[in-house]
């Protein structure tokens, strides 16, 4: 596997294909058709229902670097449902407006640090991707894990949980992160 990507990579012409940063090879299975939600939930033109490994990675990657990198409204236009199902506790609600609107207020005064991306499927075959990452802001640090179901490589459905980090006692000498 590693050889024959190696051989592709260096037989890799056109810039275009060059510059795709997780390119899908063709033997990558793509993840299954649903139909239902991708429609019904408003995935956005930028996405499609079905997606490889890689694709999926690639949005994901995306929508953090996008949503942490000072462009919230373009990371959820271009990655998320319009309707997505958010069970996030500090958000009014479904969808991309009640997020943004409390992604902007906290976004702007805060600092994220991303320590690990990662995309996968559950046992009954679901899709999805997860996040590990460091927020500093006003507060203190706290210790955020984000993740999303996937329809194709949309981001269809979002859970979170977060821990205060700063000024808790320890019992463990280990740094934190
Ligand atoms: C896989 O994820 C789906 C969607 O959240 C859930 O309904 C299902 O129970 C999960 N399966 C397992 C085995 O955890
Ligand atoms: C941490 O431990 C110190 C020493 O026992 C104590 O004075 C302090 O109140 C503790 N802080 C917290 C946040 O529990």
């Amino acid at each position: 596997m590693w050889l024959i990507k190696t051989v592709l990579s260096s037989l890799c012409v056109s810039a275009l294909v060059c510059a795709a940063p997780f390119p899908a090879l063709p033997w990558e299975r793509s993840t299954a058709y649903d139909g239902g939600e991708f429609k019904s939930l408003g995935c956005p033109r930028t996405t499609k229902p079905w997606a490889t490994p890689r694709e999926q990675l690639y949005a994901v990657t995306n929508y953090y670097d996008m949503l942490f990198g000072g462009n919230p409204a373009k990371a959820f236009a271009q990655w998320t449902a319009k309707d997505f199902i958010n069970h996030a506790p500090d958000v009014t609600g479904d969808g991309r407006a009640a997020a943004e609107k409390a992604v902007d207020a906290l976004l702007s005064t805060s600092k994220e640090e991303i320590k690990n991306v990662f995309v996968g499927k559950n046992s009954s075959g679901v899709d999805f991707a997860h996040i590990y990452f460091k927020g500093i802001n006003s507060h203190g640090v706290g210790a955020i894990m984000e993740f999303w179901r996937f329809s194709g490589n949309c981001l269809v459905e979002h859970w979170n949980i977060a821990e205060q980090v700063s000024g808790v006692n320890t019992s463990n000498p280990k740094a934190f992160f």
